[in-house]
């Protein structure tokens, strides 16, 4: 059994846990949060830690998963990769390009393994749109747009979210998403051109045009909908022969030869050993738990969503798109 220590036990924390529940071969042996409530309603029999620190001191487990507000990422990562071989640590990496560069020289130090949460490099629809794009069997992309609008988070411990000094804010908590699926598909833009609306943190949207040799990408992020707004995660790449459009649930595909839906495997849990359930209801975050974890028992490299990935997409973010 793979032994799972879980640092930070609020919204992203119950949804890591609810993953290492339903995987085979993989216990949840330690949690920690300074809400001892937060920790105790995740723990169903794992051992229970105040803070994060006394779990890496003392829990008796093979890998850390830190879901702690982004600017206690670097401080606990990094006595994480002291403790076991297994890091995975929530985007954003870290709240600054010099803590992530502070992840990187303690991994050279120790040998870590370091994957970070960018998650929409495992989410079905966005894995598939991968695959068709580097198939070329639609031809090369034209054009695409990647949106991402939500109402305000106000789920966070202390209200960390919307105290840009902890969070980064908008861009870097929930832009960053699909600009990291953006540079791991499409690499580097030539040129770009962003915006930031600065009305108030709250309201804040980020607009970014990528130009590439061959197309241009959109990039539209923001949190700032009113709360009767739903979330919506979309995109509409448009290829030489075809359009793939992913919105209002539905994934589509557009040809001259008319419009079909693109069929996705939904795996039931109960079908893979855990608990019953439908798989799509842990989205891509079991998906990203499921490669981790495999990594980890097979003593593998992780080669997906790594430490270079996600400081390179937050590099990008606050020189590039940002600076
Ligand atoms: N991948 C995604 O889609 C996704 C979605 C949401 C959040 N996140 C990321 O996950 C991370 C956590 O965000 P969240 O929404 O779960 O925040 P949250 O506020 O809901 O949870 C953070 C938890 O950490 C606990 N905590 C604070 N200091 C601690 C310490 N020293 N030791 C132990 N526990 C401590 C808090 O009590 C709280 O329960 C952030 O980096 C965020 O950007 C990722």
């Amino acid at each position: 059994m793979l032994k799972v220590g879980l640092i930070g036990c609020g919204f992203m924390g119950t949804m890591h846990a609810n993953c290492y529940k339903a995987l085979e071969g993989v216990t949840l042996a330690a949690v920690a949060d300074i809400r001892p409530e937060k920790a105790a309603q995740l723990a169903d029999g794992a051992e229970i830690f105040g803070d994060g620190k006394e779990l890496i001191e003392q829990a008796d487990v093979d890998i850390i998963d830190i879901c702690l507000p982004t600017y206690l990422h670097a401080e606990y990562a990094l006595l994480a990769m002291e403790k076991v071989r297994y890091v995975f640590v929530e985007k954003p990496v870290t709240l600054t390009i010099a803590e992530s560069e502070l992840l990187k020289a303690k991994q050279m130090e120790t040998g870590a393994f370091v994957q970070v949460g960018q998650v929409i490099r495992f989410w079905d629809e966005y894995v598939a749109l991968r695959d068709i794009v580097r198939s070329g069997k639609y031809g090369k992309v034209v054009n695409a747009n990647f949106r991402r609008i939500s109402p305000s988070p106000d789920w966070g411990w202390n209200n960390w979210l919307h105290d840009v000094s902890l969070s980064g804010g908008a861009a870097q908590d929930l832009h960053i998403h699909d600009v990291d699926f953006v540079l791991s598909l499409f690499g580097e833009p030539k040129t770009l051109h962003s915006v930031r609306n600065t009305l108030s943190e709250k309201n804040s949207y980020v607009n970014t045009l990528m130009q590439y040799d061959d197309c241009a990408i959109t990039v539209e992020g923001t949190w700032g909908l009113p709360a009767s707004h739903p979330f919506e995660a979309t995109f509409r790449v448009v290829f030489e022969k075809a359009v793939v459009e992913n919105a209002g649930g539905k994934f589509m595909l557009y040809t001259d030869g008319g419009v079909e839906e693109i069929k996705i495997e939904k795996k039931e849990l109960s079908a893979m050993g855990g608990t019953s359930g439908n798989i799509s209801d842990l989205g891509g975050y079991y998906n990203e738990l499921y490669y981790f974890t495999e990594c980890a028992k097979n003593g593998e490299e992780i080669k997906q969503a790594t430490l270079a990935d996600g400081s390179a997409s937050l590099k990008f973010l606050l020189e590039r798109e940002l600076g």
